[in-house]
């Protein structure tokens, strides 16, 4: 029987790459995206969900999913993030709260609530950044975006705690990847199908539960 993943942020970018990168490996895969509408997925294995982790009755909603269908997960990857202070000097409070809405507070309790969803024996995997890791920040640019990949990391130490024993969790940094998520990312080492298929052959492997990942020179990160 095939596996079913879960992939947030599946519009475009490393999501939609990783959406594909199942897909051809016979996953079924449930997608989202602020639309809910994913038209380069056109596939009978992949379903599409409309989630704004902003949203709190967007999360709640996303239940329904799983009423509707009793299906359960193999695994869940959370990748969808933004980072509108990339390479910013300074703080700004609107973009601070919109990028801890999204990547801390909305992940978050995104995954409480799919958590009872995964099957005994299956995954969750966060899509960190290496900009999250306190033992390797060198600079002083994209205070919140930095800081929220930092508390990202801790919620998945905190998942690695409570799971032990029946789940698999850990933080991936996929690389730096040319997606649209800054305008410095177009000088991104990796395409999205490059970091989708190092990110792919780390989450099928019998990792280590509570491991900081580095898809890109696919090694053991600093937290
Ligand atoms: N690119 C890199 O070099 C890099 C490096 C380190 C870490 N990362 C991490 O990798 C992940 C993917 O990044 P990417 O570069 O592929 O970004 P991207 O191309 O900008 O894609 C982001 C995805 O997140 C979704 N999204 C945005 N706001 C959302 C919201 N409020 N609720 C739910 N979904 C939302 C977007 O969908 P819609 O806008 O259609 O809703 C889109 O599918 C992020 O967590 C990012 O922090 C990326």
């Amino acid at each position: 029987m095939s596996k079913t993943v879960l992939i947030t942020g599946t519009s475009k970018g490393i999501g939609l790459a990783l959406a594909k990168t199942f897909l051809s490996h016979d996953f079924e895969v449930i997608g989202t995206c602020r639309s809910g509408i994913i038209k380069e997925l056109d596939h009978p294995h992949f379903k599409a969900w409309s989630l704004d982790l902003s949203n709190t009755d967007s999360i709640k909603n996303f239940d329904k999913y799983f009423q509707d269908n009793g299906t359960q997960l193999d695994m869940v990857i959370n990748n969808a993030g933004i980072g509108p202070d990339l390479d910013c000097d300074l703080p700004e409070e609107n973009s601070f709260k919109q990028t801890f809405d999204v990547n801390v507070t909305g992940t978050t309790f995104f995954t409480e609530q799919i958590c009872k969803h995964v099957k005994t024996g299956g995954k969750i995997v966060n899509i960190s950044s290496r900009m999250g890791s306190i033992d390797r920040c060198e600079l002083a640019d994209s205070v919140a975006y930095r800081m929220s990949k930092a508390a990202l990391n801790m919620y998945t130490k905190i998942l690695t705690n409570r799971l032990s024993g029946t789940h698999s969790v850990a933080s991936v940094h996929p690389g730096w990847v040319r997606t649209t998520i800054s305008k410095s990312n177009v000088n991104g080492r990796l395409s999205p199908e490059e970091s989708a298929q190092r990110i792919y052959d780390f989450v099928v492997s019998d990792f280590r539960s509570g491991i900081f990942w580095n898809a890109e020179t696919q090694e053991e990160c600093n937290w």
